[in-house]
């Protein structure tokens, strides 16, 4: 197949002709940032809401081209013939196909190399992200777009074979540039009246968020009333941070991180690990701090008094043992 001369014929009638790029050009490119739960995870399985922040010292890119001959991947992870492609690129190869296939191209042979700083199975979006990318590069070669609904739906397409039933949060904010409420699969801007400084640790140890959600769901099954209320609470949280987000009230923010941080530990899905660099951002000076993402492992997110102590912070989690630290501030109107 070629982007330049073919006019594509595009079953999913929400799909459009591209406008940025051009015919010369040999290949297109998609990217998507990474994204932390500020506040939320688990609970939005069960129809809460959340708070998702965007991380953008982290990010995915990829690039698709026509095939040569037959289609290939590049990334870190390998780099050969798509049909040799090892289980753990499952993900990515169901978005290639889920675009090609909204693109009317099933069958079409395209070479995608990937880039991406986005630590895997840390809960900061990965493979929504690399997802995404990857579906707005094959629509670009294949000289199409889609509109953020469509994008939405292809991602999540990708998501169900990373993590079963995806609530859709990751997919809406590896997108979004600002920070978003979600409830019920839909975002909405959060206003934000002072900036935030986050810290991001990575304890190093893989997240599990598909083992994570699963344990979620059996403890609801032995104990609904107890899960139920802290769903409920982690619900109250998330209503009441939006407004203190709003109204710049870190300290209050703070505490609504280490609440949510408890009633994570008390659903099942901490890690001592989490506890551990938790531990070393709130005696570091953190104003709050909590486990970010699916859990069982992955990072912490941790609130700064301001940029200077999110530098202090920083080393403080590093010399805890931290694999990696980031810091993202999102901005406020003051
Ligand atoms: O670990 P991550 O980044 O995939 O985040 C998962 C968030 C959960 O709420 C645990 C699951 C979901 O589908 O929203």
């Amino acid at each position: 197949m070629t982007a330049s001369t073919d006019v594509p014929i595009a079953p999913d009638a929400r799909l459009h002709a591209a406008t940025h790029g051009s015919a010369a050009e040999p290949g297109a490119t998609g990217r998507a940032g990474a994204k932390a739960i500020l506040l939320g995870e688990h609970a939005v399985v069960y129809g809460r809401p959340a708070i998702a922040i965007p991380v953008r010292a982290l990010g995915a890119r990829a690039e698709a081209r026509p095939a040569r001959g037959s289609a290939t991947l590049a990334s870190t992870l390998y780099h050969g013939p798509i049909a040799r492609a090892p289980e753990r690129l499952n993900v990515t190869i169901t978005a290639m196909r889920a675009a090609l296939a909204a693109a009317g191209r099933p069958d079409a042979a395209l070479d995608i190399a990937i880039d991406s700083s986005i630590p895997a199975e840390r809960g900061l979006g990965s493979s929504a992200a690399v997802s995404a990318a990857v579906i707005e590069a094959v629509l670009g070669a294949c000289g199409l777009a889609a509109d953020d609904e469509t994008m939405h739906e292809l991602i999540q397409t990708a998501e169900r074979a990373a993590h079963g039933a995806p609530s859709g949060l990751d997919a809406r904010t590896v997108r979004a540039r600002a920070a978003v409420w979600f409830e019920r699969g839909r975002i909405e801007p959060v206003s934000v009246g002072h900036d935030l400084v986050f810290v991001i640790a990575d304890t190093g140890v893989r997240g599990r968020t598909r083992e994570a959600v699963a344990a979620v769901a059996e403890r609801r099954k032995n104990d609904p009333r107890g899960v139920e209320s802290a769903l409920d609470e982690l619900g109250m949280l998330a209503t009441d941070l939006r407004a203190d987000v709003s109204n710049g009230d870190r300290a209050a923010i703070g505490d609504a991180m280490n609440r949510a941080h408890r009633l994570l530990n008390g659903l099942g899905v901490g890690d001592p690990a989490l506890d551990h660099l938790v531990r070393a951002a709130t005696t570091g000076g953190a104003l709050g701090a909590k486990l970010t993402g699916g859990g069982r492992g992955g990072c912490v997110l941790a609130l700064a008094r301001d940029a200077a102590s999110a530098g202090e912070l920083t080393e403080r989690l590093t010399r805890a043992g931290a694999a990696a630290v980031w810091t993202t501030t999102v901005e406020g109107a003051a």
